[in-house]
């Protein structure tokens, strides 16, 4: 159990609790217009985010909640996007103030694993990258079940992965296959509608990636001496290699309950 209180350990502290501190910071100084790009971390793709928006039919009238929102990027890019309502859970401090300074919408500091939501009370609920960092990936879709209203949506994006044994994963994390993930999903209670890959999708424009690696830099300038910060990257580091050696992928799926 990392300082945060969710089961997990320290290096995941570092990059979800430590990074999003320092990101603002950088955000803070490069300017606004980066706050999205930049507060984007495993979602950084907008024709992914319009995809899903799409498949889960968000608009003006829907209530969206993040489970597991980070920096809260892809909520703004909802709340911009579509005038969706949206309200940001996250288990991390650090990351909830982030979200909290850069975009001002409503933040619960919570578990995915245990939402302190009533049943059914929800339109749509979504959670972009976060599954294979629970500890108990059954019992959050379980929770994103339960709380979504019938006839509602649930969206996905989930890193899985298309080897049976990866040569390294960054810690704290766990990929199910592609097989093991739509078990699992049946197994919560949730019925598959549309599946896609994200790379199947442009990545993001390149202004979007320019303003996203800008903060990056920065951040690295400012704590590369930090030892947060090497541990923090090395997490990040291992993901890339994963994704970029087509062993680990994104997965997006429209459910309903
Ligand atoms: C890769 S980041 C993705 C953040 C955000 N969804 C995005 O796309 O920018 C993974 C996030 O999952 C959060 N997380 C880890 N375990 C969680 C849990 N049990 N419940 C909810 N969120 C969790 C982490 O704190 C982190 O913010």
């Amino acid at each position: 159990m990392s300082d945060s209180g969710i089961e997990g350990p320290d290096a995941m502290d570092d990059e979800f609790d430590t990074m999003p501190r320092w990101t603002v910071e950088a955000i803070e100084s490069l300017g606004a217009s980066h706050a999205i790009p930049a507060a984007c971390r495993g979602s950084g793709n907008p024709a992914a985010l319009t995809w899903l928006a799409d498949m889960m039919n968000l608009g003006e009238t829907t209530e969206l909640v993040d489970v597991g929102a980070g920096m809260g990027g892809a909520a703004e890019y909802a709340a911009l996007t579509r005038g969706t309502s949206v309200l940001l859970v996250e288990p991390m401090l650090g990351a909830c103030r982030a979200a909290t300074q850069l975009f001002g919408r409503a933040t619960v500091a919570a578990s995915g694993t245990d939402l302190p939501l009533a049943d059914g009370g929800v339109d749509a609920v979504w959670s972009l990258g976060v599954l294979c960092s629970s500890a108990d990936q059954l019992r959050m879709l379980e929770e994103m079940r339960r709380v979504t209203r019938p006839g509602g949506a649930v969206g996905l994006l989930v890193y899985i992965k298309t080897v049976a044994d990866l040569p390294e994963q960054p810690d704290g994390n766990e990929f199910p296959t592609r097989g093991e993930l739509i078990d699992l999903v049946r197994r919560a209670g949730l019925h598959v509608g549309e599946i896609a890959d994200l790379p199947d999708f442009d990545g993001p424009p390149q202004v979007w990636q320019q303003q996203a690696q800008a903060v990056d830099d920065l951040v690295a300038r400012e704590h590369r001496d930090d030892r947060r910060w090497q541990v923090a990257d090395t997490q990040q580091s291992t993901m890339g290699h994963l994704i970029g050696d087509g062993l680990v992928l994104g997965m997006l799926l429209s459910l309903t309950p």
